[in-house]
């Protein structure tokens, strides 16, 4: 049964206990490699006439070959179809609740108006349709799609509800870009989850503890579209990899085992103006990436993560606690297929937002109720600890913000406790500063979740309607920290 809201209130004595990443999992040996990357099935709403069905329901799924565990999936035992939609299409959703518990489906980085948003408000029961029509207007993106019921939001994912939303407005014709989806353009669902001795991941069981909330649900095995360890057969040539970190709260620092980079040619929003490389590549929950990787050498290579460096010792997912980069899956090029081998120089100009529009700015401090914070722990070690943004809880019956529509505004965002990915729904919007600089190239597009350490300026735009009946969400994106009260909610009229 679905836990109710975790209404905790964390002091600060609780950080001294000791969290153990591995050593209670049986599967931290170093990964075989041995299992085909599973590829979601793409559905293509042209093609199915614009109307596209999601079950969410129980089934069984086995992370380990031969484990069988009970899991949660859209249509499928895990996870859920990739969509691909196109700009100016207008697509029926049925989304129907064949769970235990109440759920909702939201279009994570979607722009449409509040009442089709998919937010706590639009709870559809056990055995209950929804049938939201989404009218797609905005740039080519990754997006992707997952439950929001208020207070069962981190288990409901963790239990496998998850899927990818692909946006085609016609851009990508005039570039020559890998697009052959599962063959040169591979969707990549990265997560990370803890099992138990039979494989299990249930995650009511863990029953979650003041640290658990605090940290988030973090696992010590790394999951690539529901497998652990997999390799994908990839043509000898440049291949496009759409991350998402779909984890409850690990951020994910990614980087090759033979050191080479990473051509970041999209973020959230859309595309970047030229492909920003770099060596590693930090993803926190809910973030896409888009990149191309050059493998015309013909070399397998291993993609890893590194301890979460927001994390100090907890970060740690090595299987001895070391601080060392853990395999998360493998790739090995064949000669066979015909591949892309440019590096295209230029992709799509983003839309430009002058930060001179913004209407105004608003201060947003979000806090995890962990006193140990870097710069703020002197200032907040002796304050009772509150999970809250601006010293309130969610509160679903309360409107904390009121937006213009076809306006801008500038939002400062503070972490406190820990660094907390930031979430706003139904906007975009552009990084003007983070930790007091400029962002990087490939920080630099359209997005609509940021890692946020201690302070970051967004110049966000507001062109989707909300009203009281299904305001907007903005949110911490490390799912207990949602599910604990660390949202707000916002109309846009
Ligand atoms: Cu990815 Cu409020 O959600
Ligand atoms: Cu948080």
């Amino acid at each position: 049964m679905a836990p109710s809201r975790r209404g905790f209130m964390i002091g600060c004595g609780a950080i001294a206990a000791s969290t153990v990443l591995c050593g209670r999992s049986a599967n931290c040996e170093p990964a075989p490699f041995t299992r085909p990357l599973p590829i979601p099935p793409l559905i293509d709403a042209a093609a199915s006439r614009h109307s596209v069905k999601l079950t969410a329901s129980p089934g069984e799924h086995a992370f380990v070959e031969g484990k069988l565990t009970r899991t949660y999936g859209y249509s499928a035992p895990i996870l859920g179809p990739a969509i691909r939609v196109r700009r100016g299409e207008e697509v029926e959703m049925v989304v129907e609740n064949n769970l235990d518990a109440a759920t909702t489906v939201h279009w994570h980085g979607l722009l449409v108006p509040g009442e089709n948003d998919g937010g706590p408000q639009n709870l559809i029961q056990p055995g209950s349709r929804w049938r939201p029509i989404l009218k797609i207007d905005q740039p080519a993106a990754t997006l992707w799609f997952h439950p929001h019921p208020h207070g069962d939001t981190a288990r409901q994912i963790y239990m496998g509800l998850a899927g990818m939303i692909i946006i085609d407005d016609g851009s990508e014709a005039q570039l020559t870009l890998p697009r052959t989806f599962g063959i040169d353009d591979l969707p990549l669902i990265l997560q990370d989850r803890s099992f138990d001795q039979n494989g299990s991941i249930e995650y009511e069981n863990k029953s979650l503890g003041p640290l658990d909330i605090a940290y988030g649900a973090r696992g010590d095995a790394v999951i690539v579209n529901g497998a652990v360890a997999p390799v994908a057969r990839v043509p000898a040539g440049l291949v496009r990899l759409r991350l998402l970190n779909a984890a409850n709260a690990q951020n994910f620092e990614l980087r090759f085992s033979d050191g080479r980079t990473f051509h970041v040619i999209a973020s959230d929003g859309g595309f970047l103006p030229a492909p920003a490389a770099v060596k590693q590549l930090r993803i926190s929950p809910a973030e896409r990436f888009e990149v191309l990787v050059d493998f015309a050498d013909g070399k397998s290579v291993t993609l890893e993560t590194g301890p979460d460096e927001q994390m100090g010792i907890f970060g740690r997912l090595a299987p001895d606690g070391s601080a060392d980069f853990v395999a998360m899956m493998r790739f090995e090029p064949t000669s066979t297929a015909p591949a892309i081998k440019e590096l295209p120089a230029h992709l799509i100009e983003p839309a430009l937002l002058s930060p001179a529009s913004a209407v105004r700015r608003r201060q947003f401090i979000l806090n995890s109720g962990l006193c140990a914070s870097r710069s703020d722990a002197s200032t907040h070690t002796d304050m009772p600890a509150l999970i809250g943004i601006n010293g309130k809880p969610f509160d679903m019956g309360r409107i904390d913000v009121e937006t213009k529509l076809g306006t801008a505004e500038v939002w400062e965002i503070t972490s406190i406790g820990m660094a907390h990915p930031f979430h706003i729904h139904g906007a975009l919007f552009r990084v003007l500063s983070i930790e007091g600089e400029r962002p990087p190239p490939h920080l630099a597009g359209w997005k609509d979740t940021l890692l946020v350490e201690d302070k970051a300026e967004l110049l966000i735009a507001f062109n989707q309607p909300a009203t009281q009946a299904h305001p907007f969400m903005y949110h911490c994106h490390i799912l207990e920290h949602e599910d604990a009260g660390l949202m707000g909610q916002y109309i846009c009229t």
